[in-house]
């Protein structure tokens, strides 16, 4: 199959071309094929949610377990109405504050939401997404389009066109492409099929923020302590995720420590022969003294980190590193998602010094 790839001119929102691209991928999305956009979070691939064979194809072309469920994507709340039973008034609240946003809510399916979309569950997850194009291109598609990230199993989610190109080219329809996303990890999903509503993956949105709006909000144990055994709520929780070729692991402690062990480390690699990657910061990158080093970001805004966490283990993967280092970021707010990610990365292996 030819992918289709056409870019949106973010400059001139309603330009004739933008509507063609926009309207080309409704067509595709109603006819059931697969076509790839941007949201704020990461790049989804999209399929009608309400048909059950479009949302097939899905797990067909990124390999993913069919017990996985999908978030179906919505634009405005009528719709939401539509296919869910019951929206408890803590989801309205939470809805005016963060949708349309990086955030993911769980409730009770309605009849129409096939069972192929969620995985076989009752429950079905729904996000509102702040992105003009991911919203043009829904609304394009019919209002209800189920998009899991659209990297294949197991690899690390999408930041950029070319992330998915490299992943799904040739085996969907279209990509959508709209540039490099804002936010670089997935939305925060927050369960409210339970009291109280529970966070079953960290994004963006963080607890406090939710508690900030509907008081008590719990937290997946799974996600807490990961090596507690206990399986995830969100049946893709439980998969190593965004696993990159390389041994990946997180170096914790303080910061002139941790240089100074990742330097070590490094060069013992390397005088065998390793090929070694290190993760470090706009503050420490000039500290290292071997290996491939890249810059993720700043500590004083973790925002940069987010973004381009993704990308990084990417490239390190086209790279053919043998071993990666990474430094830690562990202070709220994004911190927590993009630890969850990383810890996940690096099969939870963590070196303290
Ligand atoms: O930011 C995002 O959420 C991106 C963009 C494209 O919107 N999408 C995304 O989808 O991350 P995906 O499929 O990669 O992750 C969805 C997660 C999976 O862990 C899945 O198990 C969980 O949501 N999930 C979906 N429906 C669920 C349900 N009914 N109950 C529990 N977990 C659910
Ligand atoms: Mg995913």
């Amino acid at each position: 199959m030819d992918t289709i790839i056409k870019k949106i001119d973010k400059l001139q929102p309603n330009s004739e071309e933008n509507k063609r691209i926009y309207e080309k991928a409704g067509a595709i999305l109603k006819k059931g094929g697969l076509v790839a956009f941007p949201t704020e979070t990461v790049y989804g691939l999209g399929a009608d949610a309400l048909n059950r064979e479009a949302s097939e194809k899905i797990y067909a072309a990124k390999g993913r377990p069919s017990d996985n469920p999908l978030i179906v994507h919505i634009t405005n709340m009528e719709d939401l109405e539509k296919i869910v039973e019951t929206i408890p008034k803590e989801a309205y609240i939470v809805a005016e504050k963060y949708w349309p946003g990086p955030l993911t809510m769980i409730f009770e399916k309605r009849e129409i939401v096939p069972y192929e979309t969620t995985g076989g569950l009752d429950t079905v997850a729904v996000r509102m997404p702040s992105d003009e194009t991911a919203r043009e291109v829904i609304r394009a598609g019919g209002g209800y389009i189920a998009a899991p990230s659209a990297n294949t199993s197991g690899r690390p989610s999408p930041t950029m066109a070319g992330h998915v190109e490299e992943d799904l080219g040739g085996r969907i329809d279209m990509i959508v492409d709209g540039g490099a996303v804002e936010i670089g990890v997935e939305s925060t999903i927050l369960d409210m099929t339970v009291t109280p509503p529970m966070i079953l993956r960290p994004g963006k949105i963080t607890k406090e923020m939710l508690a900030g709006v509907i008081g008590e909000v719990s937290e997946d144990r799974a996600i807490i302590r990961p090596d507690s055994g206990v399986a995830p709520k969100a049946p893709g929780m439980k998969y190593r995720h965004y696993a990159p070729k390389a041994e990946l692991s997180i170096v914790e402690g303080p910061a002139e420590l941790v240089v100074g062990a990742i330097n070590q480390m490094a060069v013992g690699y390397i005088s065998k022969g390793y090929k070694v990657g290190i993760i470090g910061t706009e503050e420490t990158v000039e500290k290292y003294r071997a290996g491939v080093v890249k810059n993720i970001g700043t500590r004083s805004d973790e925002a940069t980190i987010a973004r381009h966490l993704y990308a990084i283990l990417r490239e390190f993967d086209a790279e053919n590193m043998d071993y990666i280092f990474s430094e830690s970021f562990s202070t709220g707010g994004i911190g927590n998602a993009i630890m969850n990610r990383l810890l996940k990365a690096a099969g939870h292996h963590v070196i303290n010094v």
